[in-house]
């Protein structure tokens, strides 16, 4: 089997590296690789570069990420997380291949207190969730083997996250704000790439299981408990901080460009039945990525 990653440096493109390499050949790309185009920017060398190695599978990892950034930059999201995402999935059809690709909890406008279903109506509160729904839609449409995986709050030891920055605030400052009215569930980089892993192997035995699922952490949190999580693990592992107080403010008093869901709970019982899975709580992934940082730090 030979499968095609695309954003190979991404945090989940990372990890993927690691948990395809038992499937198969792998031939991973980011935007600057130079033998073939790995750049979503490009689709028709994107098209050439699927056409020369016709993969059996194709990953894409790579996405535009800056969810405020995107409220300026519209084409250009619209152009890496939907319409190359589309030539991607043309392409793949067109070879017989299979798609994974990865979306967002941002596809919901966030109302309510329940875990959003896989069927439950999308309406995007900002561009970067308009145009990975685009993405999603363009997958559907256009290529019958697709695994989409929307997952939410992803994280990995590599790279900034949201623990690193809290650490570094909280080693500077005696007070931190944090928001409390956003709920979900911390996923790690690491886990999606194994599930997908899993679930890739399993639905190439099994086409019938080409669908959209949702991927998160078992569990949910906001913002604040997760910085207090953070904090406590911190503090447990002997690490001294300046912080002596810890606030919870609402969205409201921490104003973005890009409008954000308060609800991003995922239920990801779908994904769990039909793989055989059962989707660890948030809080081991987090202690781990946790420990692995302050071991590099001492
Ligand atoms: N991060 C989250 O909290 C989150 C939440 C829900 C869903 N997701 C989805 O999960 C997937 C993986 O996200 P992630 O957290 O791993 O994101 P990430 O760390 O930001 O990685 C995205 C990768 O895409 C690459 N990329 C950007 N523009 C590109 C282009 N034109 N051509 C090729 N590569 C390009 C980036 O490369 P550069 O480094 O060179 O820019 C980066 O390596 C994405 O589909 C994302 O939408 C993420």
């Amino acid at each position: 089997m030979h499968i095609l990653l695309l954003g190979k440096n991404g945090q989940v493109g990372w990890e993927l590296q690691r948990s395809l390499a038992p499937l198969g050949k792998l031939t991973a790309l980011d935007r600057h690789a130079t033998d073939y185009c790995g750049d979503l920017a490009n689709p028709e060398g994107l098209a050439k570069t699927i056409r020369a190695l016709k993969p059996d599978v194709i990953v894409n990892a790579a996405a535009y990420t800056a969810v405020d950034k995107a409220e300026s930059e519209a084409g250009q999201a619209r152009q890496i997380n939907a319409d190359s995402v589309a030539v991607l999935a043309r392409e793949a059809e067109a070879l017989g291949a299979w798609l994974v690709h990865y979306s967002t909890d941002y596809v919901f406008n966030g109302e309510g207190e329940q875990p959003w279903r896989e069927t439950d109506a999308t309406d995007p509160l900002n561009i970067y969730g308009a145009t990975k729904l685009a993405g999603e839609q363009a997958i559907q449409r256009h290529c019958s083997r697709h695994l989409i995986f929307r997952t939410s709050w992803v994280y990995a030891v590599r790279g900034n996250n949201f623990a690193k920055t809290m650490l570094r605030l909280a080693g500077e400052r005696s007070e931190l704000g944090v928001i409390n009215d956003q709920i979900g569930a911390p996923t790690g980089a690491e886990l999606i790439a194994d599930v997908t892993a899993h679930a890739l192997y399993r639905a190439m035995a099994q086409p019938e299981l080409a669908d959209l699922y949702h991927l998160a952490a078992a569990g949910e949190t906001s913002w604040y408990d997760y910085a207090a999580f953070v904090f406590e693990q911190a503090r447990q592992s002997g690490i001294e901080l300046t912080l002596q107080q810890l606030n919870p403010i609402p969205a409201s008093s921490y104003p973005t460009p890009a409008l954000r869901p308060s609800n991003s709970r995922l239920n990801c019982h779908k994904l769990e039945t039909s793989f055989g899975l059962q989707l660890p709580h948030w809080r081991q992934g987090v202690a781990r990525m946790l420990n692995e940082i302050m071991e590099q730090k001492q």
